[in-house]
């Protein structure tokens, strides 16, 4: 049995529909070239370590009986639920395929600070290493051709749910399927779409969004009119996906200019964001709009060649950080 594996998976960027995917309706989002890696390797000893320098987590151990118990450090939680989660999987715990250890070492291209979705992502890798590391065993005893992407999918849903008790899961579908995907609630409709690259810009705003504390602060609103909005961030996110599909910028960018005025209404706006995408606008975008929870972390334009110098130029004017990156990138894969 191979003892160990390196995985990577991509980051993320939302493109329309948050907050409303959270409750029934789709989204698009696409998978950035910026990668989470994780090394795990089977130990003999039954010992869960860590070592994710990205999060400040350092040797961190525990007998793996106690995965999942005592005080976890926000930085572990993610990859030790998951370690869990995975041997919790009936399909796996039937076979009690291992009894010894685990180590994981993280390391990612991107910053935890910029929303890409790191916690997804090194959720996502460790899962995908667990399932190669054990893939013989599972298929072979129990006869199964296991749809891996949906096993690694579900399992790594559950961590993420486990943890956050909220959210669509639309960062974990594209940390593991990759590419820009059309996406439903808790992966009721998870669709690749075939597009090239986008023309996209990502500024970060320089402020550290929490993506629970967002989603809460909405549910303390009146709940007639966010429905109302997120009825309509749907209809929006269904227009885009022909606009994106046959390449319609100018259309795209309108509809995205929309989804930010009813994610201004929703209050996850702030001012640093708002400033940003108006640079971004004025500077001849095709349209602008925050890109996640909100409350900072990153917003994206659609530009044309000849604009992007201008609007990267807006963005960085307004007091953001024009982040490079591609769109469109691969799914969790082996190294
Ligand atoms: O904060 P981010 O980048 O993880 O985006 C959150 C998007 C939400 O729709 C608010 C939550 C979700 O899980 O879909």
């Amino acid at each position: 049995m191979k003892k160990s594996i390196t995985v990577s998976a991509p980051g993320k960027l939302m493109l329309l529909g948050e907050h409303a995917v959270v409750y029934g309706r789709p989204c698009i989002v696409t998978a950035v070239n910026q990668r989470m890696k994780a090394t795990v390797e089977l130990t003999d000893e039954p010992v869960f370590e860590l070592n994710a320098p990205d999060v400040q987590v350092l040797d961190y151990k525990k007998p793996m009986s106690e995965l999942g118990q005592g005080d976890i450090p926000k930085g572990a939680k993610f990859v030790e639920i998951a370690v869990k989660n995975f041997f919790s999987t009936p399909e796996v715990k039937k076979m009690r395929l291992h009894l010894g250890g685990v180590a994981v070492a993280t390391a990612s291209e991107f910053s935890s600070k910029f929303g890409f979705g790191s916690s997804s992502a090194s959720t996502v890798c460790v899962v995908k290493a667990l399932f190669e590391l054990f893939k013989d065993d599972l298929a072979y005893k129990q006869g199964l051709r296991v749809d891996l992407k949906k096993s690694i999918f579900e399992i790594a849903l559950k961590t993420v749910l486990d943890i956050q008790g909220k959210g669509s899961g639309f960062d974990v579908a594209v940390a593991v399927y990759g590419g820009t995907l059309y996406f439903v609630t808790g992966g009721k409709v998870i669709e690749l779409l075939h597009i090239d690259s986008l023309p996209l810009i990502v500024g970060y705003s320089g402020i550290k969004a929490d993506t629970v504390t967002l989603i809460n602060q909405v549910l303390e609103k009146d709940q007639d009119v966010v429905g109302d909005i997120y009825t309509n961030i749907g209809k929006l996110v269904e227009q885009a996906k022909p606009a994106l599909l046959s390449k319609d910028w100018s259309s795209l960018g309108k509809l995205m200019n929309e989804d930010q005025k009813l994610l201004e209404n929703l209050g996850v706006s702030i001012k640093k964001l708002d400033d940003m995408i108006l640079a971004a606008q004025n500077a001849g975008a095709y349209g602008a709009k925050l890109s996640g929870a909100g409350g900072g972390d990153c917003m994206i334009a659609l530009a044309p060649d000849d604009k992007t110098q201008a609007v990267k130029d807006g963005i960085t004017a307004a007091g953001g950080q024009v982040i490079e990156i591609e769109t469109n990138a691969e799914g969790v894969k082996a190294e």
